[in-house]
């Protein structure tokens, strides 16, 4: 299979900062990925990146093939932003920010024709938000703000979507139902890849993880990279994980707490414990 995307050996930062170096992954139809790493690590420098939105310092973005010239942005990517770092001053409605989609599709006229309004309905009823979208944006709860954007991103009827941190504002209720949406979308053959610090409510769920902290530090499956090993280099603190079936959960330090409990736990339901530090 062709790959959708490929990044190879990116580079960027800000100023004279470096933010991460020589990352290196592929994209294909359908995958649905998480890029994983803690807060501050790049994720989201490496998405905007990706997107054409920051310029690389070195490396290079491939789209189906062909390189992309560096700072653009491929047509067929949508990027949904972090919700936190959008200004939510702006006085527009939620049909009116998805509309806005289109307006990367080069038309002449500036103002909504009644087609893109149709299609802004549509996207919001597909994403399970028709009924704000005639309200302010602003207004809308964090979990609705997301959902605004991702049905922005899915105008342009593109086959990719990198979301940023799409979960962090919302309730475990309304992340599931957001997982469950972009799940269906993956199934359509749409690729996802969903930055996120949080790895018991996303990214357990997800079929493929990249391990990031300002680089690459593993990529595959949950079940082979969520290991004390490399979660604890990819967040840099001593990780614990739990394994039942499929079933993975994980926590951060707290090994002492966690070693007390041992002795109370089913053996079924540790695979390892790193030896007590404490
Ligand atoms: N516009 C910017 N100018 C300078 N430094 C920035 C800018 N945006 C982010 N940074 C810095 O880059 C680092 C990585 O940030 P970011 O990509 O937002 O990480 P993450 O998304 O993993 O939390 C942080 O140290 C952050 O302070
Ligand atoms: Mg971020």
């Amino acid at each position: 299979m062709q790959p959708l995307l490929e990044v190879k050996h990116l580079a960027c930062g800000y100023q004279s900062q470096t933010i991460f170096t020589d990352v290196s992954f592929t994209l294909y139809p359908g995958q649905f990925s998480g890029l994983v790493g803690p807060s501050g690590s790049g994720k989201s420098t490496l998405l905007k990146t990706i997107v054409g939105l920051l310029r690389p310092w070195s490396g290079e973005v491939w789209y189906r093939g062909r390189r992309l010239k560096p700072g653009t942005s491929p047509i067929k990517v949508g990027y949904v932003p972090q919700v936190e770092t959008v200004d939510w001053g702006f006085p527009v409605t939620a049909e009116e920010v998805v509309m806005m989609g289109r307006y990367r599709q080069q038309k002449i006229w500036p103002w909504p024709s009644a087609c893109d309004r149709a299609k802004a309905r549509e996207l919001l009823s597909r994403v399970g938000i028709e009924h704000v979208a005639r309200q302010p944006i602003g207004e809308l709860s964090g979990g609705q703000q997301q959902r605004v954007f991702l049905a922005r991103a899915l105008v342009g009827d593109p086959e990719i979507v990198l979301l940023d941190e799409p979960t962090s504002s919302s309730d475990l209720h309304v992340q599931h139902e957001l997982l469950h949406l972009l799940a269906e979308l993956g199934q359509q053959g749409l690729a996802i890849l969903i930055s996120t610090h949080d790895l018991n409510s996303v990214a357990t769920h997800l079929p493929w993880v990249i391990c990031f902290n300002h680089g690459l530090i593993c990529q595959g499956p949950p079940k082979d990279v969520f290991t004390p090993e490399s979660l604890g280099r990819t967040f840099r603190g001593e990780m614990v994980v739990f394994r039942q079936n499929d079933r993975i959960l994980v926590a951060s330090g707290a090994t002492s707490l966690l070693h007390e409990m041992q002795a109370n736990l089913p053996p079924a339901l540790y695979k390892s414990l790193p030896s007590k530090s404490v």
